[in-house]
């Protein structure tokens, strides 16, 4: 279709599809809602109005706005004080969820309008919109909470609405609710009156809240609920934690404290003080997501929120640190300042991101952070940008049900990958001062990236959108292939597009990026390389000791000849590399094997040579590449199989006895998590010291004494006594699940039910995920662990088609979580007959709102396909000269 014929075709629908998007039409801008919601918590419908005043752009005579689910009972119209049309024709379009109100009278340009609705609502179960969320109490009674979820675009759920980050606007909210209620929104309370209730039929409270700056409709939030609270006054204003009565509100303690020194680091940081007068945070029983950062009204799950110090593990405590910076972060980034649409998702999470680990890194420096961040959001943007359907990190999106599958590895990590790598160019104090102008200029407004590049240039005087765009504009990332010429001390570098499939096509691989190579040498790193075609030579002061992508800044994968990467493993074990130059070049090394660029049997060598490692971070990567491989040969033979586990063996035990598990105090934050991975390790590769005491804790344990297992290693002791034990064990999991009282400790047992092998107990875990014990947000934590062996991967699958009506009521397609349940039933096989059986599934049924997921993969499948048909041999052959086999 031309684009004269869409425009012409504009007029006649709700819509406008200009630069392809399926947004509101330009007529009207709102400025103001006035907003008045009563949930009813024993029917579970909800009445509001809302009275939108609108400044009028064109000629008017009609107004569209969002509304899905909603019963629309009353509507006016009016200009210029009055009243124009009281009976207007309301009209609804599913498609594109908007209601159209067309009157008469025409409102001339330059005007003022307002339109008022009357409309009812249902709570749902979906924890989207306006919604109902549930806990039970100490008696066992089932009680409900009113909660919302706006972002992306489900504000429409919860009221009529423009519902578009750029249409700003400010919103006066009041709630009706019983007296003994909680109320809260995005502002403090203005104030509170009874009023007889016709819903209740008797009288209620309604508390006002005063009228929010200029914001987008995504980040607004009402919560009604019987809550307890904590507070803090260690901030300008004040900082509580809220949660429901079954919970222990003392857990919110850590929180709060955090949050209230973040905020107070952020308004310097940001050099913009914390616009609104308080700053609530919300435990909710049931969460789509981890947390959503509503402005002064951030909701969590409570796993995420709340924290019992003495039963947490040490990554518990630094994911919720995470979260919290993170979500606090947003309060300027995001809410303050604005993405214009959701193609620009990327600024609001990519630089949430990296925020969050620049301020983790500024209170726990001893957590060291940033060395994680290699094995964490590096690889994860890698892992999935190497596939042929990942998307450009600015990626056009039309249509609403296609902006929840880009909440993604793509906007988050890669994208906080290039804030990283352009911070690490332009130094942290230069790049701090850019963001700074950036919000002074946009406050309460939207913006492009080009606009955050340009307060980036203005800070630095150098061309940041030069070396930046390149990256957020195009789909994937380049390996640079590294070869050497002795007699010139050069090295020659190359750079083509990397595929993990290995199968990249001339034409994917046109896009040149500006390469900071990152030198390192023995006299330091020299940080000016950068590689501006696709090849070039560079001169090194001495061959005997170089490696590319210092610190792994840069969004590359490195390849090295043989020798070459042979000699790096002897420069590692010599202390020449950082900790994340040597995990950055393991997870490097771990790639371009599962894609073909070099032998896998060169890859388990590297591992072999890594026994004596020293770091955490660097055996996270280590054990992770091994579990890789192991994932992908999962359906070949047992023998070869049983091999390999035997070198993870080999190579993880002494390691894990040398650290020992057992916990004092002065063990740090990282050597507790270091115990933790090499236990689990060990004992996952069936070692059988770490075995037998995993067995031994847990019967204490479940006997009653609950201080034989530590936190920091209950996953690891749960998922090896499922993976090597009965019915017995399994019970006492789940009676662990059901019993215990922190969600961090219900979480970790969940989590591990799919680990159990038998017949009989991967039909309980398959059950089990779908009954009334489980919420619809924690579906997918039994269901993961199925993933660690084949039986359990077949059965998951086989189980996901016969239950699919089922499993979609439980998780409308439009929720992210149904779309990363998909990715768990069907990335974890390898054969083409089995892809074929995925395919052919999926045929028939309509894949809207997870096609993302399921072409992601489907091209994880293809990969692991590949891998296995070249390198089948090399690593018998590898196993068989190392006497594995
Ligand atoms: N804005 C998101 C929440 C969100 C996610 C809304 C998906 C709609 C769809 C929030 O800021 C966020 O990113 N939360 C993360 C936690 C964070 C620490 C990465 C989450 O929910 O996992
Ligand atoms: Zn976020």
């Amino acid at each position: 279709m031309c684009w004269q014929h869409r425009e012409a075709e504009t007029a006649d629908t709700n819509m406008d599809i200009t630069k392809g998007r399926q947004v509101l039409p330009k007529n009207v801008k709102p400025l103001h809602y006035d907003l008045t919601l009563e949930p009813n918590l024993e029917t579970f419908k909800y009445e509001g109005t809302v009275s939108i005043e609108l400044d009028v752009i064109e000629d008017t005579k009609s107004i569209s706005l969002n509304t899905v689910d909603l019963e629309i009972l009353e509507t006016k119209v009016s200009a210029g004080g009055t009243v124009i049309s009281s009976s207007p024709k309301v009209s609804y379009d599913m498609d594109s969820q908007t209601t159209k109100v067309e009157f008469d009278e025409v409102i001339p340009a330059g005007s003022k309008a307002t339109l008022f609705h009357k409309f009812t609502g249902v709570l749902n179960d979906n924890m989207a919109g306006f919604y109902r969320s549930s806990y039970k109490t100490e008696s066992g009674e089932l009680k409900y909470m009113a909660t919302t979820q706006m972002e992306p675009t489900d504000a429409r759920r919860a009221f009529p609405c423009f519902d578009e980050p750029a249409l700003k606007a400010e919103f006066t909210v009041t709630l009706i609710a019983d007296d003994n209620m909680t109320c809260l929104s995005n502002m403090d309370v203005s104030g509170e009156k009874q009023v007889n209730s016709k819903m209740a039929g008797h009288k209620r409270k309604a508390v006002s809240f005063n009228k929010t700056p200029l914001m987008s409709t995504y980040l607004l939030a009402f919560i009604v609920g019987e809550l307890k609270v904590l507070e803090t006054h260690n901030f300008r204003v004040p900082v509580r934690v809220f949660a429901t009565p079954d919970k222990n509100i003392d857990h919110g303690k850590f929180s709060v404290d955090l949050a209230a020194r973040t905020l107070a680091f952020y308004e310097k940081e940001f050099d913009c003080e914390y616009p609104l007068p308080k700053m609530d945070m919300v435990a909710i029983p049931d969460f789509s997501a981890g947390a959503m950062e509503n402005w002064g009204l951030v909701t969590y799950r409570v796993v995420d929120l709340l924290l019992d110090e003495k039963t947490a593990s040490a990554s518990t405590k630094e994911r919720v640190a995470e979260v919290v910076q993170h979500e606090l972060a947003h309060q300027w980034f995001g809410n303050i300042v604005t993405m214009d649409f959701w193609d620009g998702l990327w600024l609001n999470e990519g630089f949430a991101t990296w925020m969050s680990w620049y301020s983790c890194n500024k209170f726990y420096p001893e957590w060291k952070v940033w060395e994680g961040y290699v094995t964490d959001n590096l690889q994860s943007a890698l892992n999935l940008d190497s596939l042929r359907s990942s998307h450009p990190i600015e990626v056009p999106v039309k249509r609403a049900d296609e902006i929840n599958q880009i909440f993604d590895a793509i906007s988050y990590s890669k994208g906080s990958c290039v804030i990283r790598m352009v911070s690490k160019h332009l130094g942290e104090d230069v790049f701090m001062e850019g963001i700074r102008r950036y919000i002074k200029k946009h406050k309460y407004g939207n913006t492009t990236t080009g606009d955050l590049w340009a307060a980036l240039s203005d800070a630095s005087g150098k061309d940041v959108e030069r070396i930046a765009d390149i990256w957020t504009k195009n789909i994937g990332h380049p390996v640079v292939s590294v070869t050497e010429d002795e007699k010139n001390n050069t090295i020659h570098v190359k750079q083509n597009r990397f595929l993990r499939t290995a199968d990249v096509k001339p034409e994917e691989d046109e896009v040149l990026y500006p390469v900071f190579l990152g030198l390192r040498t023995k006299s330091g790193v020299d940080e000016e390389v950068t590689l501006n075609g696709r090849e070039g030579s560079f001169k090194v002061p001495d061959l005997d000791f170089f490696k590319v992508n210092a610190d792994h800044s840069g969004i590359y994968r490195t390849s090295y000849t043989p020798a070459r990467l042979e000699k790096l493993g002897e420069n590692a074990k010599a202390g020449l590399l950082t900790v994340e130059d040597r995990a950055g070049m393991i997870a490097d090394a771990g790639a371009l094997t599962a894609a073909g660029y070099n032998k896998t049997s060169g890859l388990l060598s590297l591992l072999k040579g890594f026994d004596a490692e020293p770091e955490f971070v660097v055996w996270g990567e280590i054990t992770a590449r091994i579990s890789a491989l192991r994932s992908a040969w999962i359906f070949e033979d047992d023998k070869v199989k049983t091999a390999l586990k035997a070198f993870q063996r080999d190579l993880v035990s002494s390691t894990s006895h040398k650290l020992g598990w057992t916990f004092s105090d002065n063990d740090g934050h990282i050597e507790q998590q270091f115990k933790a991975l090499m236990f689990s390790n060990a004992a996952n590769a069936g070692d059988e010291k770490t075995q037998a005491a995993a067995f031994e804790m847990f019967e204490k344990f479940i006997a009653g004494d609950r201080s034989a297992l530590h936190p920091n290693l209950r996953g690891g002791v749960y998922a090896a006594v499922l993976s090597n034990g009965g019915e017995k064990e399994y019970n006492a999991v789940v009676k662990e699940y059901e019993t215990s009282t922190t969600a961090d400790e219900r979480n970790t047992a969940l989590r591990a039910l799919g680990r159990a092998r038998q017949p009989e107990l991967i039909k309980r875990t398959l059950a089990y995920s779908l009954s009334k014990e489980v919420k619809e947000q924690d579906i997918y934590l039994p269901l993961s662990g199925l993933r660690a062996h084949r039986e359990g991967i077949e059965a998951f699958w086989a189980w996901m088609k016969l239950n699919w009506e089922t499993l979609t009521k439980k998780l409308p397609p439009s929720l992210g979580l149904l779309g990363s349940t998909i990715t768990m039933a069907t990335s974890g096989f390898t054969h083409n007959d089995q892809l074929h059986d995925i395919e052919e599934f999926f045929k028939s049924k309509s894949t809207k709102g997870f096609d993302r997921n399921l072409q992601q993969s489907t091209d994880a499948i293809r990969a692991k396909t590949g891998w296995i048909e070249r390198d089948a041999a090399d690593v018998e052959a590898w196993l068989k000269a190392n006497k594995y086999l």
